[in-house]
């Protein structure tokens, strides 16, 4: 099916999703994926292109889970284990290379999808999409995150990290939260930091995104409460994991991804509230905690 170029001004991206219903029944079936390309011929450039996801087929002792921020790092790593632990997992990133190259390695058992979580008006159409595909959901880990250090002040760094730590943080929160609301059950984790406990001159907006995610992860937890919805909410904090979001000179107590996804996986299974990862960041915890006061 040819794309019309007249869905693409300047809100183009909301015009275009909403014809991606259409086109998806329109694209023909190519082994079980339909390739679908939105172009902007405005701004000529592409919007969006993707693989839409094939459906699995999933027998009822099998969970179902999406990793957000699966190309690399913690997510990469429980993408894995969580496909080693019987659940379908959906993984999501902008990077569609590093999608595909774990996708090969159990393509049962992972959906995968590219998109950028700071394109908000797409953000449901994406995750509808791709737990359409798993044939639902039980478990949503947010494990994507920026941060830079920003020793100059420069806005659009900071910018670029409230774009994706508080908008997109956000939307794909309050997607998740509506979701499992409606089905009546499912566990919500995100990825927060040791970071969001205090500020840095260093990074000013990466410790301040991140006290914004501890504070909204909690006010959700008070509204399931209040609600008595069956919902299961987590925050886990790291302190260093050895990845590429550990910037900075002088860091200390770095956990390998290995360590840090075996105690996210345990967090996980028992639907702690807050965890620290390493456990003895608890300890730091504690001493902000008192500073602070
Ligand atoms: N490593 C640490 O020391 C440490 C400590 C405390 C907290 N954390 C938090 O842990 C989480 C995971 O980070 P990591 O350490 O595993 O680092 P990482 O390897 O850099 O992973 C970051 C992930 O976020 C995704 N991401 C970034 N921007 C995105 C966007 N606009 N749209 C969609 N996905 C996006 C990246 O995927 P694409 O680039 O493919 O989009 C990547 O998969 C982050 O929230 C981080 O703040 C890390």
């Amino acid at each position: 099916m040819d794309l019309c170029p007249d869905w693409f001004n300047d809100v183009g991206n909301s015009l275009a999703y909403s014809k991606l219903a259409e086109l998806e029944s329109c694209n023909k079936e190519s082994g079980g994926s339909t390739e679908i390309r939105i172009e902007n011929t405005l701004m000529n450039k592409i919007i969006i292109s993707r693989t839409v996801p094939a459906k699995f087929t999933t027998t009822n002792s099998m969970k179902r889970a999406i990793v957000i921020g699966a190309t690399s790092g913690m997510g990469r790593g429980l993408a894995r284990l969580l496909a080693n632990e019987n659940y379908n997992v959906g993984i999501t990133g902008r990077r569609t290379n590093l999608l595909d190259e774990l996708k090969r390695e159990n393509p049962d058992r992972f959906v995968s999808l590219t998109f950028d979580m700071t394109d908000i008006s797409a953000i449901s159409t994406y995750m509808n999409e791709l737990t359409k595909a798993l044939g639902g959901l039980d478990l949503l880990i947010i494990c994507s995150g920026t941060g830079d250090i920003n020793e100059k002040l420069d806005f659009w760094i900071e910018k670029k990290t409230i774009d994706v730590n508080v908008t997109g943080f956000t939307a794909l929160c309050d997607w998740a939260f509506h979701y499992f609301e409606q089905q009546q059950h499912g566990q919500l984790v995100a990825i927060t930091s040791i970071a969001g406990l205090i500020g840095s001159r260093h990074a000013p907006a990466y410790n301040a995104t991140k006290s914004y995610q501890i504070k909204y992860l909690e006010g959700l937890q008070q509204k399931a409460k209040k609600a008595k919805l069956p919902l299961s909410i987590s925050d886990i904090r790291p302190g260093f994991v050895d990845t590429a979001m550990a910037k900075g000179d002088g860091l200390f107590w770095v956990a390998s991804i290995d360590k840090a996804v075996q105690q996210l996986y345990r967090a996980i299974k028992r639907k702690r509230k807050i965890t620290y990862i390493t456990k003895r960041w608890s300890i730091v915890a504690l001493l902000f905690r008192l500073l602070s006061h």
